[in-house]
C-alpha cells in the first residue's frame, strides 16, 4: 500500500497515478464499509480546523461528516469569525493552528494561501477550493466516473464544457491526465485553461497515456464521450461585470439535450460539481436570469433532471473521497 501519512492535499500534480488510484480505492472501500455498517473509526481524538473564506455547502458538510464518522472533531472558521487574512498573516495562522490541530482544511482565493498553510503549519493541509484548483472535487468526480462505467480508467472519455479557465476546469484536466483518460476541454479559446496548466497536464499524459484535446468545436469535442461535465460560467469571487462577456462566449456551450445528442452516446452521463444554475423557476439566481435574459445558464433543467444526470451521486461522493483523503493523510 501507499503511505500518504502527513502529506498535504493541495493540488493534483503533487500525486502520482498510483497514489491517486490508491485514494480512489480507499474511498470506495470506506463507502462500502459505511453502507455495510462496518466502518472503523481511524481518526479518534484528532482535531481538524476548517477554514472557509468562501461559502460552501458540499465541501464543508463533507469534511464535517467524514471527520465525525471517523471519530475526529472539527472547528469551523468562517471569514468574519477569525483574524485570518485581515489581522494575521497566513504564515502566523499556520503556526498557531499547527500547535492545536492535527490537520487543516482551507477554502479561499489564493493558492499561495493553502500552500503557505501547508508549508508552515507542520500538519497535513487540504485544499477545499482555491481560484486555481479544486482537488477534492476532481477526486470525487473520478470515483463517480468509475461507479458509472464498466470501462478501465484509461478507456474513459469525458468532455469538460464551458469555463475551463477556472478551478474545476484545471483540476479535471490534470486529474483526467493522471488517470490516463481521454480528456476533452470544450470551450471558447478565451476560456481554455492557462498554458502552464495545459503543459502540466501534457507532461503527465506523456507518462500515463492520457489523450488531451482542447477545442472550441462542441461537436468534435463531445463526440463519443462517456461523460459531459460543466460548471458555473462565473465563479465565486469574480465580479458581476464579467457576466455579459461570459454569456456571449459561452451561450453555444450550454449543456442541453442537443449537445448531449452530439455525443452520439445514448447512455452519456451528465456531471456538474454544483451549485448550478438550471431552472429560473426555482428563484435561485433570479437576478442572473433577469440580467442575462436566459431561462437556463450552463445546463438546462431538462438535462439536469434527466436520467443522464448523476450530479447527486457526485455530491454524495464528496464525503467518501474527502474521508479517504483524511484517513490516508491523518490516519494511524
Ligand atoms: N462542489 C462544491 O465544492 O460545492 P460547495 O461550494 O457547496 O462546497
Ligand atoms: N468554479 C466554481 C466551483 C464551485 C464549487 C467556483 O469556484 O465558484
Amino acid at each position: 500500500a501507499f503511505n500518504l501519512r502527513n502529506r498535504s492535499f493541495v493540488k493534483e500534480i503533487d500525486f502520482t497515478q498510483k497514489e491517486w488510484r490508491f485514494l480512489l480505492d480507499l474511498a470506495a472501500e470506506l463507502k462500502r464499509a459505511k453502507y455495510a455498517g462496518s466502518e472503523q473509526p481511524g481518526l479518534i481524538r484528532k482535531n481538524i480546523a476548517l477554514i472557509f473564506e468562501k461559502t460552501s455547502t458540499r465541501t464543508r458538510c463533507a469534511f464535517e461528516v467524514a471527520a465525525f464518522d471517523q471519530g475526529a472533531n472539527v472547528t469551523y472558521l468562517d471569514p468574519s469569525g477569525s483574524q485570518i487574512g485581515h489581522k494575521e498573516s497566513m504564515e502566523d495562522t499556520a503556526r498557531v493552528l499547527g500547535r492545536m490541530y492535527d490537520g487543516i482544511q482551507y477554502r479561499g482565493s489564493a493558492q499561495r494561501n493553502v500552500e503557505s498553510l501547508a508549508e508552515h503549519s507542520g500538519v497535513p493541509v487540504w485544499n477545499g477550493l482555491t481560484d486555481d484548483w479544486h482537488p477534492t472535487q476532481s477526486l470525487c468526480d473520478m470515483l463517480t466516473m468509475r461507479e458509472h462505467t464498466r470501462k478501465n480508467d484509461s478507456d474513459v472519455a469525458f468532455a469538460y464544457v464551458g469555463d475551463a479557465h477556472n478551478n474545476v476546469g484545471n483540476s479535471l484536466l490534470v486529474a483526467g491526465a493522471l488517470m490516463g483518460m481521454d480528456v476533452r476541454i470544450v470551450a471558447p479559446k478565451e476560456l481554455w485553461n492557462h498554458d502552464t496548466v495545459v503543459e502540466q497536464a501534457r507532461a503527465i499524459a506523456a507518462a500515463t497515456g492520457a489523450r488531451i484535446t482542447l477545442t472550441d468545436d462542441v461537436a468534435e469535442g463531445v463526440k463519443d464521450v462517456d461523460f459531459v461535465y460543466t460548471d458555473v460560467w462565473v465563479s465565486m469571487g469574480e465580479p458581476k461585470e464579467v457576466w455579459a462577456e461570459r454569456i456571449n462566449l459561452l451561450k453555444a456551450y450550454q449543456v442541453n439535450m442537443d449537445l448531449l445528442a452530439l455525443t452520439g452516446n445514448p447512455r452519456v452521463k451528465f456531471m456538474h460539481c454544483l451549485p448550478g444554475f438550471h431552472d429560473r423557476d426555482t428563484k435561485v439566481g433570479e437576478d442572473l436570469y433577469q440580467a442575462t435574459g436566459m431561462s437556463a445558464l450552463e445546463v438546462t433543467d431538462e438535462v439536469f433532471e434527466s436520467k443522464h444526470s448523476i450530479v447527486f451521486d457526485q455530491a454524495e461522493n464528496r464525503m467518501h473521497t474527502i474521508k479517504a483523503v483524511l484517513v490516508a493523510t491523518l490516519g494511524g
